[in-house]
């Protein structure tokens, strides 16, 4: 008992000291790298009518080497995966509202948004910025070398965590999963349609390499990359 005492008293002795060192440390000093970017409000309406979006819809390589805006940007993936409801509903349909998607965004060339990898906050409508530097060449790279990924100006990711959606649906899930890829990318190309910018759907990229960059955990998979630019 006494000794249990005495023991108890000499953690604390070691324990107390380094509690009072953490305190005098620089703020941030154990955080990760995590800027934060708050996006503008997006804009719920526009001159360009769903038809003609529709109409216009077409994937687009070749883009011209001109900054995207802040706006711009936030509104694509508001586009993708931006919430419009009560429950957090959101502007792309989900089985069962288990909402298995994430969306990154790759930024070499936008204004008033350093170039990096960020990660999308549907909820916050806010950007954490999860890695520094330019980062479409190896991209493009892992696209297989294609051209369009690194001559974007910003490019989209959207991969899944399939689980949220299969522990509900099991196997079934994921087929959902894919269906909500895809409907969050068409998202994507009617908002770039409207914004008069450029995207097209890449789905040939090796997995693995693509994971590394935006160091996505085992149970995540990217399924759609989108570079969007100004049409030439
Ligand atoms: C699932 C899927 C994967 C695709 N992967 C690629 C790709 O890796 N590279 C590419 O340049 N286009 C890719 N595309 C775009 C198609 O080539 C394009 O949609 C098709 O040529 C029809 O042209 P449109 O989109 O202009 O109507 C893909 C499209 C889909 C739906």
């Amino acid at each position: 008992m006494i000794k249990c005492l005495m023991n108890k008293i000499f953690l604390a002795g070691i324990l107390f000291p380094l509690f009072l060192f953490t305190l005098i440390l620089p703020s941030g000093w154990c955080k990760e790298s995590s800027e934060v970017v708050k996006l503008p409000e997006p804009k719920y309406t526009s001159t360009v009518p769903i038809e003609k979006a529709l109409r216009e819809r077409r994937s687009v390589r070749e883009y011209r080497k001109e900054p995207l805006t802040l706006s711009e940007v936030s509104q694509l993936l508001w586009a993708a995966q931006g919430i419009t409801g009560p429950y957090g509903f959101r502007t792309a349909p989900s089985a069962g509202a288990l909402y298995p998607l994430e969306v990154y965004v790759v930024v070499g060339n936008a204004s008033n948004l350093s170039k990096g990898v960020y990660r999308y906050k549907p909820q916050k409508h806010e950007l954490i910025k999860i890695a520094e530097g330019d980062k479409r060449a190896q991209l493009s790279a892992a696209s297989l070398g294609q051209q369009c990924v690194k001559s974007g100006a910003v490019v989209i990711v959207i991969s899944a965590v399939y689980a949220r959606t299969t522990q509900k649906y099991g196997e079934r899930g994921r087929r959902y999963v894919h269906m909500e890829a895809g409907h969050a990318a068409q998202n994507v190309y009617l908002q770039a349609v409207s914004l008069n910018l450029g995207t097209v759907v890449v789905g040939a990229f090796d997995d693995e390499e693509v994971k590394k960059i935006f160091s996505m955990p085992k149970e995540e998979q990217p399924l759609v990359i989108m570079p969007v630019g100004r049409i030439r």
